[in-house]
């Protein structure tokens, strides 16, 4: 059977012809699932399938998964400044580079990573101001960016930290836009983006990670740090190392994965505690209770802050910051009834799946408890992807969650981050889910007089 289809209107501001021709859609993830478990629409002729049923997604991600590839979209829309990184490749090359980056992420190396993100969480709200109005979205990205480049690389990027969030906005701009050409296989010369302001961002990238690199070199040294087992890696059966156009791109796809996520989840995370009063003291006090008059938390702490992991999957839920993913359909394929042709571009939205009022009662509610250890819940193992799944599941899952809970700790110790009344907050649907224009917010000191924990 044929999935129904879904025609969007056109996108507000957009070129007369581009809307007369149906070239500028304003896509909708919420839209979709009014339509049910899958629908499509038209664009120039392709097909593009939106995939809102679990166990659909299923079938695409895990089950039937070499069907499968990543879309074109990638191509078209990260390659012109990720490369051939992590990200985007695929196959037998895909799989090696996989496996050469996971040992940085076990548990082992992971546990050795907690100190070095409690430090720059306390450096960052030691810095801060009682009464001061701070843009979330851009400290947490700075701690984040901080984090990243010290525990991955060994490095420290504090004096880049303005360029890199600008020359992601740039990026942001230019790629994050639905373009038509960004479903169609075209030469990468009219894909790649041609204004001055995206070579100069990538350049920007480009320079920091190359001085990561030759600074590393330079001094010969050898550190038990995923920079350190890129540089030393070797084929197996050419005994080559990476070129250093490869190593690039994967560090620049770890670089940018590794932040601009993370911050997003935190930046939401503060918005959402301060519209909830009741989550934000259940959440102080597990907090107070754990670290006393420490400033955040270690790694054997975090065992004992499982409401701040609940927060974090929580918030998760309701702003993934990679809000859709897509893939493409090799060969024609059968999801449940609905047939799904050969060559078609499908879009899962996390966003979507992760508002469907059957998986998730009162879809819109700040609601932790839903992750509580324990809680009966017979929903569908794809119905929560904040992290992808299957194969191509994030890399860097259990370093976020981890990063999460210790930023978000080391904030809550000491200060309440207040909302700006009458200020609208909206999502900005590019790459990833920031907020419109930043999250203004006030800085409270908990400690402060005539401040009170609510
Ligand atoms: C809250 C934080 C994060 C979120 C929401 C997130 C989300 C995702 C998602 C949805 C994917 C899968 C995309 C797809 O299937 O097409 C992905 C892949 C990836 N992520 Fe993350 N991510 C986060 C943090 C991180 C961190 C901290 C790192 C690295 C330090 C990282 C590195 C990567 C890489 C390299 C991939 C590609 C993996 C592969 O295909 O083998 N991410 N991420």
């Amino acid at each position: 059977m044929d999935a129904p289809r879904i025609d969007f209107p056109a996108l507000e501001g957009a070129p007369a012809l581009a809307r007369w021709l149906g070239l500028a859609p304003r896509f909708d993830v919420m839209a979709t699932l009014e339509k049910g478990p899958i629908c499509y629409t038209r664009l120039l002729g392709k097909r593009i399938y939106f995939v809102n049923d679990a166990e659909f997604v299923k079938r695409i991600l895990l089950d039937n998964v070499a069907n499968y590839p990543k879309s074109v979209t990638y191509r078209n829309n990260l390659r012109p400044f990720l490369g051939d990184g992590l990200l985007i490749s695929e196959g037998d090359f895909w799989k090696r580079q996989r496996r050469l980056a996971q040992p940085a992420f076990h548990l082992r190396r992971l546990k050795v990573l907690a100190e070095a993100m409690a430090g720059a969480s306390t450096r960052m709200a030691a810095d801060w101001e009682h009464g001061r109005v701070i843009d979330v979205m851009s400290s947490m990205n700075a701690v984040t960016m901080d984090i990243v480049a010290r525990t991955l690389f060994g490095a420290d990027v504090s004096g880049d930290i303005g360029k890199v969030y600008d020359a992601m906005t740039v990026l942001g701009e230019e790629t994050g836009r639905i373009r038509p050409t960004a479903f169609f296989e075209l030469p990468e010369f009219i894909t790649r983006p041609r204004r001055r302001s995206f070579a100069s961002a990538v350049a920007t990238l480009d320079g920091i990670v190359n001085r990561i690199v030759a600074d590393r070199r330079a001094s010969g040294e050898t550190r038990d740090d995923l920079l350190s087992m890129l540089l030393e890696a070797r084929d197996e059966e050419t005994d080559q190392c990476m070129t250093d156009r490869q190593l690039r791109d994967e560090l620049v796809t770890l670089f940018l994965a590794g932040h601009e996520t993370t911050a997003i989840a935190l930046t939401w995370t503060f918005h959402l505690l301060a519209q909830t009063p009741r989550v934000e003291a259940l959440l102080q006090a597990e907090v107070d209770e754990v670290l006393g008059e420490r400033a955040a938390p270690t790694f054997d702490d975090l065992e004992r802050l499982p409401y701040a992991r609940m927060v974090a999957e929580e918030a998760m839920r309701l702003y993934p910051p990679a809000y859709v993913f897509s893939r493409r359909a090799a060969g024609e394929d059968q999801l449940g009834p609905y047939r799904m042709p050969a060559g078609a571009h499908i879009v899962i939205s996390p966003y979507a799946l992760h508002r469907r009022p059957d998986y998730w009662p009162e879809p819109d509610g700040f609601w932790p408890e839903r992750f509580a250890p324990g809680a009966r819940t017979d929903r569908p193992r794809m119905a929560y992807l904040p992290f992808g799944g299957g194969q191509r599941i994030c890399i860097g899952n259990s370093f976020a969650m981890m990063e999460h809970a210790i930023v978000l700790a080391a904030v809550v110790r000491r200060w309440r981050l207040e909302a700006i009344p009458g200020r609208e907050v909206k999502t900005e649907p590019r790459i990833t889910l920031r907020p419109r224009g930043g999250l203004p917010m006030r800085l409270l000191r908990r400690d402060a007089p005539n401040v009170h924990d609510r």
